[in-house]
This record gives C-alpha cells, structure tokens and sequence, in this order.
C-alpha cells in the first residue's frame, strides 16, 4: 500500500494513478471499514482510503480532542486488507477550503442538535473529491443521514462520482460498529446493544406504528441510562417522519448519548 503524508505528494503521483474507489474515514478502523473496503474489491479500479479527522464536523471540542486515534494499527488493518493507497493529510487540507452548506436535509435527524455537523462533512469531502478525482466513493449506512446528503450533493453538483453504501456491521450483540464504541466501558457496550433491540423490536410492531409506541421505546432507552436525542421512524429519502408502512423506504433511526459517548443506528422497516 503507498501512503502519501500530504496533497502536494499524492497530487503528484496521482496522474499515473489508475481509475480509484475511494474510501475516507476518520482513523480508529474496525471491520465496519473493512467491510467497506471489501466493498470496494467488486469494483475494478484500485481502492483509495484516507483518514483524517476532520475538526470541521465536530460540534464539541471535547469530542474532536477525544476522538480515538490508532494510526499504526490503522495502516496495518488496511495494508492487510488489500487497500492500494492511503491519503494522510495534514491539517493543512482545511487552508482557505471552500465552505459548502448542506441541503435543509441536514436539519433532520441528527442535523437537529449538531448545528453545522454535515456542512462540515460535505466540506471536507468536497475537498477530498476535487484532490482523489475517484470514479466511486464508498460510505457506510450507519450514517445514513451523511450517505443521503453525500449523494445528493454529488447529483445537485453533477460530480462524476459514483456514491455507494455499504450495510452496517454489527457485533453478536447487535451494537452497531463505531469508532466511538472504543469509549464505552465493557458493561456501557452491553447497555448499548439496546439500541438494536429497540430497532428490531419496532420492525416487529411496523404494523401497528404509533407515536405512542416511539415514546415508550424512548422511555425504555432513557430508563437503561440513554439521553435520547431522536428515535423517529421517517421517509429514508426526504427524511421526514411517518408512520405510514404502506411506504416503500420507511426508516427508523435513533441517536442517543450514553454518558458522553453519542451512538446512532438506523434499519429500514420496509424495502427501499
Ligand atoms: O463518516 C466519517 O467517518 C466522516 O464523516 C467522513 C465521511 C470521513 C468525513 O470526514
């Protein structure tokens, strides 16, 4: 795997580079970016990853400063996986950076307390594109919200990229994988799994959608310790809520807190 430390180094080589898929990621990889990857080893081109915490997106300092980092690890993780190149850059990616502002989508869902959040995420990826020129760029459904917005930028600004996403990978628990889970203590994993059981527990009662229902699954989340800050069942492509199961695409996704560690999860409770 060749890794370039800055732009200027990877802009360099990247004429002689083939077609890529690109994959970018925040560092502290798990097999929900393995899975990714492997994502990638259908398409033909070479796979690029890059990683990159990106201070743009964080709503809370503390949060950024506390991000989990494991760059060695990270790298062998990739390299071991197939993974062709790998972009590092520095801070210096975010100088004079075009600022892009996310569609009124990025007002839902998590958009509501994170003030800015995919602003940044799309300003960051913007930068990414124009740099990696990639043909597909692959993006996990645990964030269904950014794999949304992702998509429709690239249509609304006819980039020539091909958005993909890939599943969400789950330990035997059900917990969602996530880099922030390396936050949680053994027993707050535990209590995170429930999440998932509340999840799965609504796609069992889709036919009997009530708001009533959403509100006793909140209390349930908010009892085991969770600061609920959404559990909504919407329409997966304008993010607005329903209750409708007639639909095609009904999405039930949730975000809560458990101490300091926000975790979010989505399933659809009907085909897209
Ligand atoms: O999903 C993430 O890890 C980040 O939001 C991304 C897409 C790498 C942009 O910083």
């Amino acid at each position: 795997m060749k890794i370039y430390k800055s732009i200027s180094e990877f802009l360099h080589r990247r004429d002689n580079l083939a077609e890529l898929t690109f994959v970018p990621t925040m560092g502290n990889l798990h097999q929900g970016h393995i899975s990714l990857i492997d994502l990638a080893k259908q398409y033909e081109n070479e796979i690029i990853a890059s990683i990159f915490i990106n201070k743009l997106q964080f709503n809370n300092k503390n949060d950024y400063e506390k991000y989990p980092k494991s760059l060695e690890s990270d790298i062998e993780l990739l390299e071991k996986n197939g993974c062709d190149h790998l972009l590092i850059p520095d801070e210096s990616i975010l100088d004079s950076i075009e600022v892009i502002k996310a569609s009124s989508k990025s007002k839902k869902l998590c958009g509501k307390n994170r003030p800015g959040h995919f602003d940044g995420v799309l300003t960051i990826l913007n930068k990414f594109f124009k740099i990696i020129n990639p043909k597909i760029s692959i993006f996990g459904k645990k964030d269904y919200q950014q794999f949304l917005l992702v998509k429709e930028f690239v249509l609304n600004n006819h980039l020539n990229i091909k958005i993909i996403g890939g599943d969400t990978i789950r330990e035997y628990s059900g917990l969602a994988l996530s880099s922030r889970n390396n936050l949680l203590s053994e027993t707050e994993k535990q209590i995170a799994s429930s999440i998932y059981k509340v999840l799965t527990d609504i796609k069992s009662h889709k036919n009997l959608l009530t708001k009533e229902l959403l509100d006793n699954k909140k209390k349930y989340l908010t009892e085991l310790g969770f600061e609920v800050d959404y559990l909504t069942v919407c329409d997966a492509s304008t993010l607005d809520e329903s209750l409708s199961i007639n639909k095609n695409g009904l999405l039930v996704a949730v975000a809560a807190k458990l101490g300091e560690v926000r975790l979010i999860d989505n399933i659809l409770l009907t085909k897209l």
